[in-house]
């Protein structure tokens, strides 16, 4: 038979490409040689998630909540049941893109698929298990995996165990003394965040003289503040050099050389799609600079009929993008007229407070050389805030562009994965502050204070 769709990897793209083709009556195979879900469901935002939860909570018990007046004894963290914890809702979700995927009618190929070029009639063909399966279109959507950078001793500390990534270190059973963690990116902090609340002793390393990568500077250095108090230690502006036994070596900007001890070393140092042995040199598809499968707004690769979603592209490296793309790859393949857009991609990192940005930051919008004006905001303007946050330090931030459109927020406090999205409608909306006041939010909310912004500039 003839497939319509050929998926590689059963991920946020894979899969979210194989609901949207059974839900327009396309035939799809999915290839994936490990369970369903991807990094997203399986070591990444989900399993992070719950234990974060877990984290916060135990923040409150073992003190935090005195601040309103609650006072627990004995609080205890029991990590092996957070960890079980994660791994049945893991379970759970596993099982329902299962049942997603029954629903759309897909075939799941337990197994690694290969492009093996084309067959005489002109399909695809994918080799996987020993067998050839043809379709008229072909979706890549094998994911990432972490980077390694090459620092001497860390491929024998990955060995050893004494290194680990962002898949080992949530089923790690005890939490370590001292635990390094090697890139401030979103998994460094997280679990940076985590493993602080859970007790361990943690220092962050990052090459940059920053935290947070591409976060607004001003969050970053609110949250970094926040949790220097709270006892994590930052190493910005430095490298790391080498890997020693139990001890990592590096070097600060200022030429300044330093040692850790570490029972545990994380590496964060970043992603890298997964392109290689899948066969791409079968077809001729190309990449990008940074590994990534070259892909143009219709997520269509060089190849007509060829198309790569997700961390396999290596153009935003999120879940939520993963999913937009492959709906748009999908109307690609119906003739159905869409774009993906790169312009208001949320971005989350959900330690806690929660930092949360979407479109333009100050500083995007400075090098593209656009003409904005920023606003900034305490979040203690919000009723709601102010009731839930005793003594909290967040922000707001707005970056308007030409007719006071909203080009970009970013905000640093609790719930702002759940207001951001708000800023990506009216991004994606090309919304102005004129209409976002003339929008009623509900009272109290901490999502008001967009609107108490919008009214700012009226
Ligand atoms: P990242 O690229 O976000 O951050 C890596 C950090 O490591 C950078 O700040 C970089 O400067 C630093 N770094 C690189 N090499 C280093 C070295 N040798 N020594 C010290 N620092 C070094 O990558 P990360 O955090 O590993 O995350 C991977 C991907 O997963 C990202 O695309 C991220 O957006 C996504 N992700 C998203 C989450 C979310 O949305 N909440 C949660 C976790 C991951």
């Amino acid at each position: 038979m003839t497939y319509d769709l050929l998926i590689l990897g059963g991920g946020p793209a894979g899969f979210r490409a194989a609901e949207r083709a059974g839900h327009f009556g396309l035939k799809a195979a999915l290839f994936e040689g490990n369970v369903l879900g991807g990094v997203c469901l399986n070591e990444g935002c989900i399993p992070t998630k719950t234990m974060l939860y877990s984290a916060k909570l135990y923040d409150y018990a073992k003190g935090g909540a005195a601040k309103y007046g609650v006072t627990a004894s004995e609080a205890k963290l029991d990590h092996a049941f957070v960890v079980a914890r994660k791994d049945k809702i893991v379970k759970k979700l596993v099982a329902g893109v299962e049942m997603q995927m029954k629903k759309a009618r897909a075939d799941i190929i337990r197994s690694k698929g290969v492009l093996a070029g084309k067959n005489e009639a002109g399909e695809f063909v994918i080799e996987a298990n020993g067998e050839t399966f043809a379709g008229k279109n072909v979706l890549i959507a094998t994911g990432s995996s972490a980077a390694i950078p090459p620092i001497p001793g860390l491929s024998e500390a990955l060995t050893s165990g004494l290194a680990v990534t962002n898949r080992e270190i949530l089923s790690m059973t005890e939490i370590p003394q001292r635990l390094v963690v090697m890139g401030a990116g979103a998994i460094g902090l997280e679990m940076a965040s985590y493993f602080n609340s859970a007790g361990a002793d943690v220092t962050v390393v990052e090459m940059l003289d920053r935290i947070g990568g591409r976060l607004d500077r001003d969050i970053a250095t609110l949250l970094q503040r926040n949790y220097t108090v709270r006892g994590v230690k930052f190493l910005t502006g430095s490298r790391v050099l080498a890997i020693e036994s139990d001890r990592v070596r590096g070097v600060k900007s200022n030429g300044e050389e330093f040692e850790l001890e570490a029972d545990k070393i994380l590496v964060a140092a970043g992603r890298k799609p997964n392109t290689g042995e899948i066969g791409l040199e079968a077809l001729g598809i190309e990449l990008r600079q940074n590994g990534g499968i070259k892909t143009d707004e219709k997520i269509r690769t060089n190849v007509p009929g060829v198309y790569a979603a997700g961390d396999a592209n290596g153009v935003s490296m999120l879940a939520h993008t993963a999913y937009r793309e492959a709906e748009t790859a999908i109307n690609a393949m119906r003739g159905v007229e869409d774009a993906m857009s790169y312009d208001a991609i949320p971005s989350v990192i959900y330690t806690n407070p929660e930092a949360a940005s979407v479109g333009e930051t100050e500083e995007t919008a400075a090098e593209k050389g656009l003409n904005v004006k920023t606003l900034k905001l305490p979040l203690l303007f919000s009723g709601r805030y102010q009731a839930e946050n005793e003594a909290g330090n967040g922000i707001l931030k707005f970056v308007l562009g030409e007719g006071k459109r909203i080009l970009g927020a970013a905000m640093l406090g609790n719930p702002a994965s759940e207001i951001i999205p708000a800023m990506a409608v009216a991004i994606t909306q090309r919304m102005t502050v004129n209409d976002l006041a003339k929008t009623v939010f509900p009272h109290p909310t901490v999502a008001e204070i967009l609107r108490d912004a919008a009214l700012m500039e009226l």
